[in-house]
């Protein structure tokens, strides 16, 4: 009977494997597509060694894992010249990539070349002297994820057949001599477009508004983004000389209002800052700036002798029990086992300094110890109790606290491998073990689900912290959100500028931040992750309009952590998950998603990681000139 079923399951598997295979193409009929192209080419000779059997060794051809098809077909300046023939390219059904950029190659594009590539995803043919129109059959090809035509002599319409291309991110048509109006493309995922210097006219339609005024130059068109707008408002009023005036007078007396307001407030910040430290009695320990990534794993002392370093062991001795706990953890220890725990620093935050505590019966526990509390005993326990019942596997829950008048101690599990800023900024040395994408991803999912949980536990709830040193990471590398609740009770210690690199434009209480706000430090933190820049490291950087502006000049490579650029096949997610980022770091918190919805997007991300069908090709967002 199991030998049945194991037969009739390999049949069954095997009819699939069939039926998934990409079509009838096989090695050696793409090998004569090829050597037909290349025999049909003028220009440089492709040096190809043409008694090799297969294909999948040649200069510019790789093939499918199993070298039963040709998947990418790359020849840029590869100073070839003619025109490409009918059943050729088009022949190998299985092309995933086709890159003849920078080449000589001219005449129309044979019709039928579209016509069976139902796997391609880039076509990069620009910088030719291809002419003619698109053939129609480009507009079945819905796989397509880039096409740049540009710099051609490529004529006729834009055809609204591009929105059958619903997975199109890039759509280049500048330096063409494409004609006609431009049509409405509804395309979500479009984001680098450019139909500069060719013969278009008419009324740039609504969907491509927000796109740059550089893609549209050298046209006649009119509509935003151009300042030229329909219709007969040919007699715009000219600005005045006495306008032109009273306005750049007006700008210079708002710029000196807004000095002279940041003036002002700089000033109260500094004078809070300093009496806050006094009456906390801080004793003039300045936090190490730098400590978000640092982590001093020095000697282990016991956490007594640490204090008693800071000579600050009588706070600490003074303390007999008052641990309490939440939740089950089944932990059997009091105070007096704390405090004669090993220990070692982890790190200072924004709240306080964190230690690792190995007790005597070797559990691992971390410990926050709280600085500058800015409440009462009674509300800081309410406080307390609140946070314990966060109770999330995405999240580090409190286990326990302690508290009195001069110590507040937060206890949580120990989580070995740090936080994800460590991760993503730690040991950039040799040593260094990059943080792949599949890893991001699942790391952005955990901490959005995590984020999502507090939300949903009522409007008015929310983390108020979210960076990359409050997401920390299991042995499994899986994310668990930390202190949670921590900015509503304790005031910042440090310089405003730390923090601020996650914090939303709109944000002027520290203790009082939105859902949105937090929306704002996702999206923050999310750009952190793809751009591999820390959004804390200088003063003034301000990742999300840093990323935007790069994305409006130009979409370049340069955006991602060049980590991120040596795996393959994740272009198309990455901008995926940088679109939501930049959503999620909008100005106005309207304009910002749900942390719901941005759970939910993630989630998508990362599924699609494990459904897409073209699932083995090479990076090709960045058709680099090396190839
Ligand atoms: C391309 O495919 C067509 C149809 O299958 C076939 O007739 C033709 O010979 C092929 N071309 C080359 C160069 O193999
Ligand atoms: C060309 O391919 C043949 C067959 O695979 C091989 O024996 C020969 O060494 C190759 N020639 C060169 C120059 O690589
Ligand atoms: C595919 O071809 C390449 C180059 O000829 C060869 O190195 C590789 O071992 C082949 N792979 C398989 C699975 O046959
Ligand atoms: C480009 O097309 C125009 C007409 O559309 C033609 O006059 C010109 O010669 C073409 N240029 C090249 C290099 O093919
Ligand atoms: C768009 O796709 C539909 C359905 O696949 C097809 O019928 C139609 O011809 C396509 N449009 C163009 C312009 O190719
Ligand atoms: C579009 O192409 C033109 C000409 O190549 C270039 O000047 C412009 O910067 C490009 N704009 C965008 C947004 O790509």
């Amino acid at each position: 009977m199991r030998q049945f079923r194991l037969h009739h399951l390999l049949l069954h598997t095997a009819t699939l494997l069939l039926l998934l295979r990409p079509s009838t193409s096989d090695i050696t009929s793409d090998r004569a597509a090829l050597l037909a192209l290349r025999s049909a080419l003028g220009g440089r000779v492709l040096l190809w060694n043409l008694s090799s059997p297969t294909p999948c060794t040649w200069a510019g051809v790789t093939c499918s894992t199993d070298n039963s098809s040709v998947i990418e077909l790359r020849l840029p300046g590869m100073g070839l010249s003619g025109t490409l023939p009918p059943n050729t390219v088009s022949n190998l059904t299985s092309l995933q990539t086709l890159s003849l950029r920078y080449n000589a190659l001219s005449g129309p594009l044979p019709a039928d070349l579209f016509f069976s590539l139902s796997f391609l995803r880039s076509l990069y043919i620009q910088q030719n002297f291809f002419s003619g129109p698109i053939p129609d059959s480009l507009f079945s090809v819905t796989s397509l994820v880039r096409v740049n035509l540009a710099e051609n002599n490529f004529s006729g319409p834009i055809s609204s057949g591009f929105n059958n291309l619903t997975r199109l991110g890039t759509l280049y048509l500048q330096e063409n001599h494409f004609s006609g109006s431009i049509p409405e493309l509804d395309l979500p995922s479009l984001v680098q477009f450019n139909v500069s210097y060719n013969n278009l006219d008419g009324k740039i339609p609504k969907s491509l508004s927000g796109k740059p005024k550089s893609s549209f130059l050298g046209n006649s068109l009119c509509g935003d983004p151009l300042d030229n707008s329909c219709g007969n408002e040919k007699h715009k009023k000219k600005l005045s000389g006495a306008a032109i005036a009273g306005i750049v007078a007006g700008s210079v007396i708002g710029l000196l209002l807004m000095l002279l307001l940041v003036f002002c407030l700089c000033r109260k910040l500094g004078t809070k800052g300093t009496g806050k430290k006094e009456e906390g009695g801080v004793r003039g320990k300045e936090v190490d700036t730098s400590m978000d990534k640092t982590v001093e794993r020095g000697g282990k002392d016991s956490m007594r002798a640490k204090e008693k370093e800071k000579g600050e062991v009588s706070v600490i001795t003074s303390v007999k029990k008052g641990l309490v706990f939440f939740g089950k953890t089944g932990w059997n220890f009091d105070l007096e086992d704390l405090l004669r725990a090993s220990a070692e620093v982890l790190g200072k935050g924004t709240f306080g300094t964190s230690y690792k505590a190995v007790l005597e019966t070797g559990l691992a526990v971390a410990v926050k110890r709280l600085r500058g509390v800015n409440m009462g005993e009674k509300e800081f326990r309410e406080k307390m109790e609140e946070i314990g019942k966060m109770d999330n596997e995405n999240m580090v829950p409190l286990m326990a606290y302690y508290h009195n008048k001069d110590e507040k101690l937060l206890v949580y599990d120990y989580l070995p491998i740090g936080s994800l800023s460590a991760l993503l900024h730690g040991n950039k040395g040799a040593g260094r073990t990059p943080l792949n994408w599949e890893t991001r991803v699942a790391i952005a999912l955990g901490a959005a689900r995590g984020v999502s949980f507090l939300h949903s536990q009522g409007p008015k709830i929310s983390h108020g912290s979210i960076k990359s040193s409050n997401i920390l990471l299991t042995k499994s590398y899986e994310a668990r959100v930390s202190d949670f609740g921590l900015a509503q009770l304790a005031e910042p210690t440090l310089t405003p500028n730390r923090v601020s690199g996650y914090r939303a434009p709109e944000i002027t209480d520290p203790c009082k931040v939105s859902q949105k706000a937090d929306v704002y430090s996702f999206g923050v933190l999310l750009l952190e992750m793809l751009t591999g820049k820390a959004p804390t490291h200088e003063e003034g950087v301000n990742l999300p309009r840093w990323v935007e502006s790069v994305v409006k000049d130009e979409w370049t490579a340069e955006v991602f952590d060049l980590e991120l650029l040596r795996y393959q096949n994740v272009e198309e997610d990455m901008v995926r998950l940088l679109q939501l980022a930049v959503e999620c770091a909008a100005q106005y918190p309207d304009k910002r998603p749900s942390m719901a919805e941005v759970t939910s997007k993630i989630e998508e991300i990362y599924r699609s990681r494990l459904q897409d069908p073209s699932g083995d090709i090479v990076n090709v967002i960045f058709d680099s000139p090396t190839l």
